[in-house]
């Protein structure tokens, strides 16, 4: 079984960008614990970030619908970052793929610019996490475990 964590732009620099909005927590170490957490139950968890958009539509396509059967994923977390207001391209990439995907992100979008009130990909995400920092990360996660793979939380 495989899942796959996206991160978009900007997103390597967490731990020293804007910290008190994004928090300490390094990209490294959310995706350290996420993979271990998913390894305790045979999951295998792929990451990927970038700051191309044309980047992460390939890997979405990959993953999500041109890789091997057993190599795709069964669902997806995705924070595309600003990516998340601007990219008709991401959600068509992930709509393509049919896997079902979560968008988190670690500030509370809403609670900020006006900009950030919108997203593209909101209405036909399962569910949407924002505000809870990395934690957020950690909450998309265990829904998958219970929700795909019945893990017992
Ligand atoms: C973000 C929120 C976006 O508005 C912003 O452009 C980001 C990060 C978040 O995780 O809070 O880069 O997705």
């Amino acid at each position: 079984h495989k899942l796959l964590l996206i991160n978009g732009v900007n997103l390597n620099l967490l731990g020293k960008r804007e910290p008190e909005i994004y928090g300490h927590t390094t990209l490294v170490d959310i995706e350290k614990r996420l993979i271990a957490r998913a390894a305790e139950y045979g999951i295998e968890l792929i990451c990927i970030q970038s700051n191309h958009e044309g980047q992460l539509v390939d890997e979405i396509q990959h993953y999500g619908l041109l890789a091997n059967a057993t190599e795709q994923v069964d669902a997806i977390i995705i924070n595309p970052a600003a990516f998340t207001h601007t990219s008709v391209a991401l959600r068509d990439a992930l709509l393509a793929t049919q896997k079902p995907f979560i968008e988190v992100h670690l500030s509370n979008v809403h609670a900020r610019e006006p900009f950030r009130h919108h997203s593209y990909l909101s209405n036909v995400a399962v569910g949407v996490i924002c505000g809870l920092g990395h934690l957020g990360y950690q909450m998309a996660l265990t829904y998958w475990l219970d929700n795909l793979y019945s893990v017992d939380m």
